[in-house]
């Protein structure tokens, strides 16, 4: 796998990994996001993608990327198709994704997909006549939930007058099938100063391209399985599920469940004060994986929902700048407010 930067043009352009991106492109993603905050809080409205048709193919389980890329369309006045399993398309039919893809770009203005099998959605993606944004491809990347990770962490440094330049950040948890944590560690190695430590089971540790694109980078990391040792004198604890789906038998995933979990208790005695905790859900609540505790939803550093709200707005802002209606959006707002017209 080949980490190249390179400026993007987004008009037209396929949303594919974290490679696309350098800090000048995310910084236009970020502002961006930011100018659509009036649009996400219904404070003003725009149809500015009034009759563009977004199809929205999840073959995967997913509740908030895909409502949250299916509700960014909308708030930008779009419509949604979509499709949840493979067994309901003619993918089961033994259709490829090729003949898929060129028929579902002829109703489509912009495609979402997820897929179980890496690199299928850049396949997906060369027979489309319309862009694809990849919502998460096997093991592979989730280059979305990244950008939306690093908004909320820069975000949230910021409430603490501290910034990305010399962040520390902690990635907990399973690293070696979470692609949530391999778009992020691709993201955060733009920003040459932050410090990583990657705190995972021996057997979950991150792929080693990645390590070694750390070590090229010169980006300061230690990896460490000792929980403790991984979540004191950081910035941000970035927890993970264990990716049972991924595992050969779900009796080899139960063996690493439990192993990092984080609660109140444990944050208390060995996180800095004002350590912030973030996931990508979903957290596994069940008893024997409980990586992130409940007893933790009334500490203000937990983020986890901040980080649910910002997804909306970076991916308004993703269809905004791929469809080329970032600028046509302020001119064409309403600043009716309905919902209080309802009221
Ligand atoms: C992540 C994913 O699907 O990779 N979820 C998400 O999209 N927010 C993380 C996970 O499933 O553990």
């Amino acid at each position: 796998m080949v980490l190249e930067f390179f400026a993007m043009e987004f008009l037209g352009s396929n949303i594919l990994s974290i490679d696309q991106f350098d800090r000048k492109d995310i910084d236009l993603v970020f502002k961006t996001a930011d100018s659509l905050f009036p649009f996400a809080s219904r404070q003003k409205i725009t149809r500015v993608l009034q009759g563009a048709i977004l199809s929205n193919m999840f073959f995967e389980p997913s509740t908030r990327t895909r409502i949250s890329f299916g509700s960014a369309f909308n708030m930008l006045g779009g419509e949604v198709r979509e499709t949840t399993e493979v067994e309901a398309t003619s993918l089961s039919k033994g259709e490829s994704l090729y003949d898929t893809s060129r028929v579902l770009s002829g109703y489509s203005d912009v495609i979402v997909m997820r897929h179980p099998d890496v690199g299928s959605v850049a396949e997906f993606a060369e027979a489309s006549r319309v862009p694809v944004i990849n919502g998460g491809d096997g093991d592979n990347e989730h280059p979305s939930q990244a950008l939306l990770d690093l908004f909320t962490i820069q975000k949230e440094l910021e409430s603490h007058k501290k910034d990305i330049s010399s962040a520390r950040i902690a990635l907990i948890g399973d690293l070696k099938y979470g692609r949530a944590v391999h778009s992020l560690c691709k993201i955060l190695m733009l920003y040459e100063n932050v410090s990583i430590k990657l705190v995972s089971p021996s057997k979950l540790k991150l792929p080693e391209f990645l390590v070694s694109e750390l070590q090229k980078k010169s980006i300061s990391f230690i990896e460490t399985s000792d929980i403790k040792e991984g979540i004191s004198d950081v910035d941000i604890l970035y927890m993970t599920r264990i990716q049972e789906e991924r595992f050969d038998s779900s009796s080899e995933a139960n063996k690493y469940k439990g192993l990092m979990s984080l609660n109140q208790d444990i944050y208390t005695k060995n996180c800095e004060p004002n350590t912030v905790i973030m996931h990508p859900l979903p957290r596994d609540s069940r008893a024997d994986a409980n990586e992130l505790d409940d007893d933790l939803n009334q500490n203000p550093n937990l983020a986890i929902y901040r980080q649910t709200d910002n997804g909306l707005l970076i991916r308004m802002a993703l269809f905004a700048l791929i469809l080329g209606v970032s600028d046509k959006i302020h001119e064409t707002s309403s600043s009716v407010n309905w919902f209080s017209n309802k009221s």
